[in-house]
C-alpha cells in the first residue's frame, strides 16, 4: 500500500487579517498546510479560526510571530519554516502596511519602517524561498503588490512606490526562473475592505471608506487563483478596478496623480 501524499504546503505572511487571511482561508479550504506570520498576537487568533471548532484535526496551522520590518523578524520566519523539514509549495509575500498623508507631513521614521516591511523584507525573504524552491524544482511565489503600482500616489507619496518596487522586482524575478519550475505571481489589488487604509491614518479619505471597496475574499481568490495557475499577474477586485489598472498604462503620470491625489487626499 502506497503512503498518502502529506498535504502542500504555503508560507503566508501579513495572515492574521485583510487579504492574506483571506489567502491563508482560501488555501487551507484547498488542503494547504500552513505557516502564517503576522507581527502580534492577532496571528495567534488568526490560526485558532482558521482550524475552526475540530481539535482533532490533524491539519497544520504553524502561527509565526515576527516583526519583518527587522533582519532578525525575517530570519526567524525562516528558522520556523526549516525546522519543519518539509518542501515548501507556496510563498505569498504579502504583508505590508501604507502611510497616509502629504509628505512634508509624514514621519520619516514611520517612512523608513514601510519601507523596510513593503521592500527590504520581500527581498529578504525571497531570497531565502527562491534558492529552496529552486532546488526543488518546484514551487509557487505571490508578491502582492498593488494597482497603486500603476499609478503616482500623492497623499501616500512613499507606499506607492514601494508597491512598485514589488512589482518590478517580481517581474524580473519571473524571467529569471523561467524553465526552473517556479512560478512568480504579482497579485495588484484595488482598493480592498480591509483595516490597511485606517491603520495608514486615511480614515478621513475616500480610502478610508470600506463600504465602496473590493471585497477581500474575492481579491485573495483572484490571486491565490492566478498563482496556482502560474500566471504574471492579476489585478485585484471588480471589472471597474481591473479597467483601471489596464487603462493606467496609458494614461498620462499627471493626469493620473491628480485623480489619485482627490481619492487620498485628507479631508481636514
Ligand atoms: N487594502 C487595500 O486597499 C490594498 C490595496 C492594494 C494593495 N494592498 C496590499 O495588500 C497587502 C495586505 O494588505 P491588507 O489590506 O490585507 O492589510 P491589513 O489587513 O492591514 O493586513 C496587513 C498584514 O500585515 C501584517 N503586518 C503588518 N506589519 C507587520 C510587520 N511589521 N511584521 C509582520 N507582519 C506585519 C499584519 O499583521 P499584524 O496586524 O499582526 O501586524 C497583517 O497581517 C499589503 O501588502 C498592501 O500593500 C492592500
Amino acid at each position: 500500500m502506497s503512503t498518502p501524499r502529506p498535504a502542500p504546503l504555503a508560507l503566508i505572511t501579513g495572515a492574521s487579517s485583510g487579504i492574506g487571511l483571506e489567502m491563508a482561508r482560501d488555501l487551507y479550504q484547498r488542503g494547504y498546510d500552513l505557516l502564517i506570520v503576522g507581527s502580534s498576537e492577532r496571528i495567534d487568533e488568526a490560526a485558532a479560526e482558521l482550524r475552526g471548532p475540530d481539535p482533532t484535526t490533524e491539519r497544520t496551522i504553524i502561527p509565526v510571530r515576527a516583526d519583518l520590518t527587522t533582519y532578525d523578524g525575517v530570519e526567524d520566519v525562516w528558522t520556523a519554516f526549516t525546522d519543519l523539514d518539509r518542501p515548501l509549495d507556496a510563498a505569498l509575500l504579502n504583508a505590508g502596511m501604507g502611510i497616509g498623508g502629504a509628505f512634508v507631513d509624514t514621519d520619516l521614521d514611520d517612512e523608513l519602517k514601510m519601507i523596510a516591511l513593503n521592500c527590504t523584507s520581500q527581498v529578504h525573504l525571497a531570497k531565502r524561498v527562491i534558492p529552496l524552491l529552486v532546488t526543488q524544482g518546484h514551487g509557487r511565489v505571490l508578491f502582492t503588490s498593488s494597482v497603486s503600482a500603476t499609478t503616482a500616489t500623492p497623499y501616500e507619496p512613499v507606499y506607492g512606490p514601494t508597491r512598485s518596487f514589488v512589482f518590478s522586482f517580481a517581474n524580473g524575478l519571473r524571467e529569471e526562473l523561467r524553465g526552473t519550475g517556479v512560478s512568480v505571481t504579482t497579485l495588484l489589488p484595488g482598493a480592498t475592505d480591509s483595516g490597511f487604509h485606517g491603520k495608514a491614518g486615511m480614515g478621513d479619505t475616500k480610502f478610508g471608506d470600506n463600504t465602496w471597496k473590493n471585497d477581500r475574499r474575492d481579491v485573495a481568490r483572484q490571486g491565490v487563483e492566478a498563482m496556482l495557475k502560474g500566471r504574471p499577474h492579476v489585478i485585484g477586485g471588480n471589472r471597474a478596478t481591473k479597467r483601471t489598472g489596464l487603462l493606467n498604462k496609458f494614461l498620462p503620470e499627471t493626469y493620473k496623480a491628480r485623480r489619485q491625489g482627490k481619492q487620498a487626499r485628507p479631508s481636514h
